[in-house]
């Protein structure tokens, strides 16, 4: 008895709830669910783009129960990556969408998982930045994404040029072109396979490396470990990701990965049974990947372990200051390095 009027009074609720959404009321609450926290997300996004999500929630319950669920500013994630894929104006507030065969070469080219992918690890390398210099937050950084590819996370740097001076630095000439032409407040130049880049030492604050270690042969490691050091200011950061224990775990456990990679299983178990005494190993790919990418003859898959780093890339003039094992979505560490 208890049950069924509880049942019919959920029923009621659920139906005037329901009715109230279709007719598109009431509307969101900003002023309760819209703590400003002065987050990176917050920073990015302008208020011609927030405009134009109150209309998407005011007329989409969907996107409103995004909203109740993640809350502001997590839902800025949905916004900026399915929202400004789906959403025509919303696209045209923010930069283009490299084309397919550019975002496949960097990442998954999936429109909404490479625009997620790309804002929240950027948002992650700001953070680690500023966890490590918390000092120097009230002036300018100035940035080098170090391979940047497409733009995947300059793209969101360079929405705020006042707040980061973004550089960016690829090696595929197709990416540069792209980049220079779509990304106008980001400098982004042409590299060599072989340092060094075309910068002055000490210019810049923060370098950080996404997925780009994780497929250099161990001399032009080394060599670009010394060269991003060189670019660094004294106290600036070198943030670097590379595949170690949780990579090689989840290849391990996963046929899909080992097809990715081009790895049998047993071939993985012996890179991890073996790791500490190989520390680094590199697996060339074939041409046709090597072509695809674009990034030079020597180009691979490549696993550091982290006792390597600390103490390979350690030097008079670069400390390694932090390694965090899978800090990259549990997938690749991120290693931290500071400019002596
Ligand atoms: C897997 S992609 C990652 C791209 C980008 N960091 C991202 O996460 O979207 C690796 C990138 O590093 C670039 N790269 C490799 N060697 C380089 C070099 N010597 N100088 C600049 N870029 C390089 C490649 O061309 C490629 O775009």
């Amino acid at each position: 008895m208890l049950a069924s009027a509880c049942g019919t009074l959920a029923a009621g609720l659920s139906h005037v709830f329901s009715e109230q959404l279709r007719r598109g009321s009431p509307p969101p609450q900003r002023s309760v669910s819209r703590v400003r926290s002065g987050s990176f997300l917050e920073d990015i996004t302008s208020s011609e783009f927030e405009a134009r999500y109150d209309e998407i929630a005011a007329a989409r319950p969907d996107v409103r129960v995004i909203e109740y669920i993640l809350g502001w500013p997590k839902l800025l994630e949905w916004a900026h990556s399915v929202g400004a894929y789906e959403d025509a104006t919303l696209r045209n507030l923010v930069p283009a969408v490299p084309p397919p065969e550019l975002r496949g070469i960097t990442a998954d080219p999936a429109v909404p998982v490479f625009l997620w992918t790309g804002l929240v690890e950027a948002e992650l390398m700001l953070h680690v930045y500023r966890r490590h210099r918390p000092d120097v937050d009230s002036r300018r950084p100035r940035i080098l994404d170090f391979g940047c590819g497409c733009g995947r996370m300059t793209r969101f740097f360079g929405s705020r040029p006042d707040k980061w001076l973004t550089h960016g630095c690829e090696v595929n000439p197709r990416h540069v072109a792209w980049c220079q032409k779509n990304l106008p407040n980001v400098t982004t130049a042409q590299c060599n396979v072989w340092p060094p880049a075309p910068y002055e030492s000490g210019f810049f604050d923060l370098i950080y490396c996404l997925s780009v270690f994780t497929h250099l042969p161990e001399s032009r490691a080394d060599a670009w470990i010394k060269d991003i050091t060189r670019m660094l200011a004294p106290g600036g950061l070198g943030i670097v990701t590379t595949q170690g224990n949780a990579a090689l775990e989840t290849i391990r456990a996963s046929s899909l990965h080992q097809e990715m990679f081009r790895l049998s299983v047993q071939a993985v178990a012996d890179i991890i049974a073996r790791f500490e005494e190989s520390p680094f190993v590199f697996v060339q790919y074939d041409d046709a990947n090597a072509r695809r990418a674009n990034a030079g003859t020597d180009y691979g898959s490549t696993f550091i372990h982290p006792d390597y780093m600390r103490s390979r890339w350690e030097s008079r003039e670069c400390e390694v200051v932090e390694i965090l094992p899978g800090g990259l979505r549990s997938w690749q560490d991120i290693v931290v390095l500071r400019r002596r």
